[in-house]
């Protein structure tokens, strides 16, 4: 990461913060549209969804706005402040224990009775992220993480050019999805 590229990501972050937090945070709302956790995430995985927001093939009309107002330097410029900031705690939900074995499974070995692919098998080892392709998902909102499961299986996020989540997504019930995001959230 270049030092000069977060300097200058710092000071235009002052328009994201609202949402995303000065740590990078973001935040759970339960019910509403979650703000994701940036901090911590990587560089090239964030520029490639501020372009997948500012070109419509991830539909987001928060985010919209935001990506519009940046050219490509200011998107590296933003994508290296947050890629550079510690990861921070966030809080998981508080669910009862066979929901969170379920959710520890369908991570980690997923569920091939249901062609459920392992999360942990791209996402990386604890899926704590695998490169600029895979994101990081421990440690991520768990409302955040149901809502992309939704956009895919809604089809409003469609920027991953191998399809790679819209298949694994459409195979999930509401159980499924409420267990791996608490899972998740907890790492
Ligand atoms: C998602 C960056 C401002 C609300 C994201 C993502 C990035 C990002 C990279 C995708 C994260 C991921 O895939 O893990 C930024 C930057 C901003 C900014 C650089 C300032 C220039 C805002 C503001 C709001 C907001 C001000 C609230 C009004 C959201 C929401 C999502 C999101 C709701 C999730 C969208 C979805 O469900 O697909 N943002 N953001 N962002 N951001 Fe921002
Ligand atoms: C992105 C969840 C399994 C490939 C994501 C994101 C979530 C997610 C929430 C978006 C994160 C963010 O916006 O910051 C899951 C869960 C899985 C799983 C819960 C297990 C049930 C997999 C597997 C693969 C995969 C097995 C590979 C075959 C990807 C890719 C992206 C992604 C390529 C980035 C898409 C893009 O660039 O827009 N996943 N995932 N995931 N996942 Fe998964």
């Amino acid at each position: 990461l270049d030092a000069e590229a977060i300097e200058r990501g710092k000071a235009a972050s002052t328009t994201c913060i609202a949402c995303h937090q000065a740590d990078g945070s973001g935040m759970n709302i339960p019910g509403g549209e979650s703000w994701p956790r940036l901090a911590g995430l990587d560089r090239d995985y964030l520029v490639a969804q501020l372009k997948a927001f500012k070109d419509g093939s991830r539909n987001n009309a928060s985010m919209l706005a935001f990506a519009t107002m940046l050219n490509d330097e200011q998107m590296v410029d933003v994508a290296s402040y947050y890629a550079s900031l510690p990861v921070p705690k966030i809080e998981a939900p508080e669910v009862d224990e066979d929901l969170l074995k379920h959710g520890e499974k369908l991570a980690t070995q997923g569920d091939w009775s249901r062609y459920i692919v392992a999360c942990a098998s791209c996402h990386g080892p604890g899926s704590q992220g695998n490169g600029s392709t895979f994101p990081a998902l421990a440690g991520q909102h768990p409302g955040y993480i149901a809502q992309q499961i939704t956009a895919w299986k809604e089809e409003t996020r469609q920027n991953d050019p191998q399809n790679l989540m819209a298949s694994i997504a459409k195979r999930m019930d509401d159980r499924d999805v409420e267990a791996v995001s608490a899972w998740l959230a907890a790492q």
